[in-house]
């Protein structure tokens, strides 16, 4: 997953002390975005496993002298940099809210030093809407987006109900036999989309899958293999 690649990148750079400082900001510049978030479990987990590996870079350069440590200047890592579409009215929000609280206990705990952001200032973006019809980029535009993530839903093309058939018909807009797709696969093709104006670092990762999905095929050209994106991880619900 992403996690492996920041981790062996703070590995190479930790005794640099201007490298670890440009991989913080780094770190804090990153974005992450479930369009399908549910209860936020996978935000979560990635807000977690990043605040995990912002306390080890802390704590390497505390250890090796790099920082004069105020804990408060040097947490950067924080919720606002997640972002989220669920249909349903999930507390996904909260749920990073609590994450980010059980974390500034842990750097409190490590510091020696109180930490908590309250009153709570920044919130993760996390929008109650369809994700079939929303443009993603008004929830966060795609040249920002680091990563998209998720487990989006998989309904059989035999058993989708109407709205959901209506919701797909309208994203695969002129793609063959799509009425013979998964309900899932309208999340890979809305990412395919997506993904086409996402910083080059993201589109180098996916390849030519992205390309091979245009905003609206003509009907003359072949069918585009729809698969699911390098970005979009799958998780236990599939
Ligand atoms: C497999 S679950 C993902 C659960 C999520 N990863 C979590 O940890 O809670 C799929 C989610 O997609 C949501 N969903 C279904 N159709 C949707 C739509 N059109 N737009 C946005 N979310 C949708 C469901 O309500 C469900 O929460």
């Amino acid at each position: 997953m992403f996690l492996d690649a920041l981790w062996a990148e703070f590995s190479k750079i930790k005794g640099n002390r201007n490298k670890l400082f440009e991989f913080h900001k780094k770190l804090r510049g990153l974005t992450f975005f479930d369009p399908a978030c549910g209860c936020g479990n996978f935000l979560v987990i990635a807000y977690r496993e990043l605040r995990q590996l912002e306390l080890e870079l802390l704590r390497t350069a505390h250890t090796t002298g790099q920082l004069a440590l105020d804990v408060h200047q040097m947490i950067a890592l924080d919720v606002d940099q997640f972002c989220g579409i669920e249909i349903e009215e999930f507390p996904a929000q909260v749920a990073l809210w609590l994450a980010d609280h059980q974390m500034n206990l842990k750097v409190s705990e490590e510091f020696g030093l109180y930490f908590a952001r309250i009153p709570l200032k920044t919130s993760p973006k996390i929008i109650h809407g369809n994700a079939l019809t929303l443009d993603w980029n008004d929830v966060l535009p795609a040249e920002r987006c680091s990563y998209v993530m998720g487990n989006p839903p998989f309904v059989g093309a035999k058993f989708m109900d109407d709205d959901q058939r209506a919701d797909t018909r309208a994203v695969f807009d002129r793609i063959g036999n799509a009425g013979l797709l998964d309900f899932v696969a309208a999340w890979y093709v809305k990412t395919a989309r997506y993904m086409q104006f996402a910083p080059s670092s993201l589109r180098g990762r996916a390849g030519e899958r992205v390309k091979s999905l245009p905003s609206a095929p003509p009907s003359s050209l072949p069918t585009p293999s729809v698969r699911a994106n390098r970005s979009v991880r799958c998780g236990a619900g599939c």
